[in-house]
């Protein structure tokens, strides 16, 4: 009721407006009385994935709370865990605005932020403020004006700066934001970098005495050979896990709205089946060996059912929850208990 009555004032500013608006005001009463305007008690069994305890099956995906300001907020609302970024080594601005525009009719967004950010000290002094009552996950990617060639160091920048406050960490090669970022996913520059990135996990987790799970966090515009491809490469370096889907460039779906030219990612219901695809193919080609975290298009609990019969462990929101609220949180736990 009071998210309908939020959504109504919030839906009468412009998409980046609303979402500086909301997120001010969650990061002032997260922890405080005024908390009780949105937090609910989700009652679930855990889930047990990439060898972390998360207390119910519905997270927040990343881009939502990017500097990780909100954490508490969106704990007290119910999420079993938070991805917190994409974060990057430094802080950068993003694209010009505006770069995120709602297609109401369908339940949609465009965005071309371009991983706006603080930079991971910030990221990481947030998190460490935090009551931490969520699985704390971190998305990290590289700054526009590192070359592709150079992304790797920016990853590694980022591991080496969150490992010690992430339950996971995701690896952000899928925005369609990030010149280039996206060739990151394919081939040699894919193994590469799963490479480097698995033997950076294995020497912080000596440092730190600690195993933090990596994800790759993929695009949902990939060909079957692609998919088998990324799987492949996946499984030799010993991944724990794979977030699927990023927002897609397609627009075969909105392509009768005004809006459907702005250049960006596409969320929301046009992408609830194609990423289930993905998801249903990634599996498959995973032979059910590394556990996926489902993305894309989630608005209902059939949807997210969707997802878990597709493949997926547990699952993520974004759009959806923009569109419905935090009531889906407990529509979709009660449907996956
Ligand atoms: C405004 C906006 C910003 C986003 N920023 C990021 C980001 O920084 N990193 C990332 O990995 N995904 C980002 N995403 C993608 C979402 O995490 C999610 O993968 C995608 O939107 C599909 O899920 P949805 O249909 O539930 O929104 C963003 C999505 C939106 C709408």
């Amino acid at each position: 009721m009071f998210y309908k009555l939020a959504q109504k004032f919030m839906f009468q500013m412009d998409a980046e407006t609303a979402h500086n608006f909301a997120m001010t005001n969650l990061r002032l009463t997260g922890t405080t009385p005024f908390n009780c305007l949105y937090k609910q008690r989700i009652e679930s069994k855990p889930f047990e994935v990439m060898g972390v305890t998360f207390p119910n099956p519905v997270g927040l995906a990343a881009g939502m709370d990017k500097d990780g300001e909100a954490i508490d907020a969106f704990a007290a609302m119910g999420f079993g865990h938070i991805e917190v970024g994409t974060v990057t080594p430094r802080p950068q601005p993003g694209n010009d605005k505006p770069r995120s525009f709602r297609l109401k009719p369908a339940k949609a967004i465009i965005n071309r932020m371009g991983f706006n950010n603080k930079g991971v000290d910030n990221l990481v002094a947030n998190i460490k403020a935090s009551k931490r009552e969520a699985v704390i996950g971190v998305n990290i990617g590289k700054n526009k004006d590192t070359p592709v060639e150079n992304g790797k160091d920016d990853y590694l920048i980022c591991m080496d700066k969150v490992y010690d406050v992430a339950d996971y960490i995701a690896v952000n090669i899928s925005s369609p934001n990030t010149p280039g970022l996206r060739s990151l996913q394919y081939g040699e520059l894919l193994d590469e970098l799963l490479q480097t990135l698995k033997n950076k996990q294995l020497e912080l987790e000596a440092k730190h005495n600690k195993y933090v799970p990596l994800a790759l966090k993929i695009a949902p515009d990939l060909s079957d050979e692609e998919i088998e491809s990324i799987a492949e490469c996946l499984l030799k370096n010993k991944i724990d896990g794979a977030i699927a889907t990023n927002t897609t460039l397609d627009r075969e779906a909105v392509k009768h709205l005004p809006e459907h030219t702005e250049a960006g990612g596409l969320s929301g219901k046009p992408l609830t089946s194609s990423s289930t695809v993905v998801i249903e193919k990634l599996h498959k080609a995973l032979k059910g060996e590394i556990p996926i975290i489902g993305v894309g298009g989630i608005h209902s609990a059939q949807d997210a059912k969707d997802k878990i019969q597709a493949g997926a462990s547990i699952v993520q929101l974004y759009t959806g929850f923009i569109y419905e609220g935090p009531e889906l949180i407990a529509n979709i736990t009660k449907e996956l208990n």
